[in-house]
């Protein structure tokens, strides 16, 4: 084996010779090298650039595209206005960050130093003369790369890598002001009275008509009406369960927050939101699907497994006159994952 301690020297022939060891092998060398198109000819070459300049272009008019979507398909509260405005700009942003993707490739397959080199291993930090020669390559790519003598091609990739942060700067300048306030996290529409309707024909729920085992998927009466209901119905939807009253644990500070062995827990898991909708009746446990966390429906919806660091928080309900399912009051602590948790 031959001793290059600098370890960077290229060389076709690497020096795996001695076939006597356990873990050796021949060295299979490299495969015949091909030229490309380009390497010989001064028109490809040219198409090659022309190519990748295509590509920057097409990053460029991905965030351009981007940036006008932003402004002509606002997310707005229908879900139709939802997904004509996710689909724009995805499809957009897509094109901005393939474009320069695929150019950034495509430059340095087609255009760049097509030359093969070998290294041999060595120990992990380099020598010093190793890094230079690093450095030295480096300089060479950026000689080889031809930016100062492609005008056009520079141009183009300084215009795509400049305006893309747009698409990620844009957003977030739009959200500052009141999408950024946390405040409306820490309330829901829940209010006393407010009866329980099922998700989604918004149908009010008889006390009568939950057997012990069922389940139901609830929202606030006159979700429909709000002015975003989407994101109102994203805090306020609610699990209702029955129990046998005699399997039921209340905490003394919950005396009365269930009716009948009725309880109503929120659905939004208090890891990072996902909803909570797996519910084994004979265990009373409530699963979320997202990472397993575990919730004891006939315990105060504790954490019995999983990521989850706090309880569910439980929807105080009791029933009108007429025997219809009513909130007590709102919940009496923010919904959500747990980096909401704070004093009351
Ligand atoms: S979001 Fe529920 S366990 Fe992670």
């Amino acid at each position: 084996m031959s001793n290059h301690d600098s370890g960077h020297e290229a060389t076709t022939d690497v020096a795996l010779r001695d076939t006597t060891g356990p873990d050796r092998f021949e060295d299979p060398g490299h495969p015949e090298h091909h030229p490309r198109l380009g390497d010989n000819d001064p028109k490809a070459n040219k198409k090659a650039e022309r190519q990748v300049v295509f590509l920057f272009t097409i990053s460029i008019l991905g965030t351009l595209a981007f940036i006008v979507a932003y402004f002509a398909f606002p997310p707005g509260t229908s879900p139709e206005t939802m997904r004509r405005s996710n689909i724009t700009l995805g499809l957009s942003m897509a094109f901005a960050l393939l474009g320069i993707g695929t150019a950034a490739v495509h430059w340095a397959k087609a255009l760049m130093n097509d030359h093969e080199k070998s290294e041999e291993r060595h120990a992990q930090r380099s020598t010093d003369e190793t890094r230079e020669a690093a450095v030295e390559v480096l300089k060479e790519g950026a000689a080889d790369s031809a930016i100062g003598r492609r005008g056009v091609l520079k141009v183009s990739m300084i215009g795509a890598l400049a305006l893309f942060p747009l698409s990620i700067v844009l957003p977030l300048i739009g959200n500052i002001g009141e999408d950024w306030d946390v405040s409306k996290f820490k309330r829901t529409m829940w209010r006393k009275g407010l009866k329980l309707t099922t998700d989604p024909d918004g149908r009010p729920i008889k006390a009568s008509d939950v057997t012990i085992g069922s389940v139901f998927h609830v929202i606030p009466e006159g979700l429909h009406e709000k002015p975003h209901p989407l994101d109102e119905k994203a805090k306020s939807v609610v699990l209702l369960v029955r129990l046998a009253p005699e399997d039921l644990k209340e905490a003394p500070d919950r005396e009365g927050w269930s009716y009948n062995g009725i309880v109503a827990y929120s659905k939004i898991c208090t890891h990072v939101g996902c909803p909570v909708a797996l519910y084994e009746q004979q265990t009373h446990h409530l699963l979320c699907p997202c990472h397993q966390s575990t919730f004891d429906v006939a315990d105060g919806a504790k954490v019995v497994f999983g990521p989850a660091k706090r309880p569910l928080p439980q929807l105080p309900i009791t029933v009108d006159d007429e025997g219809y399912l009513v909130a007590q009051s709102d919940f009496h602590e923010p919904i959500g994952p747990s980096f909401w948790e704070r004093l009351k």
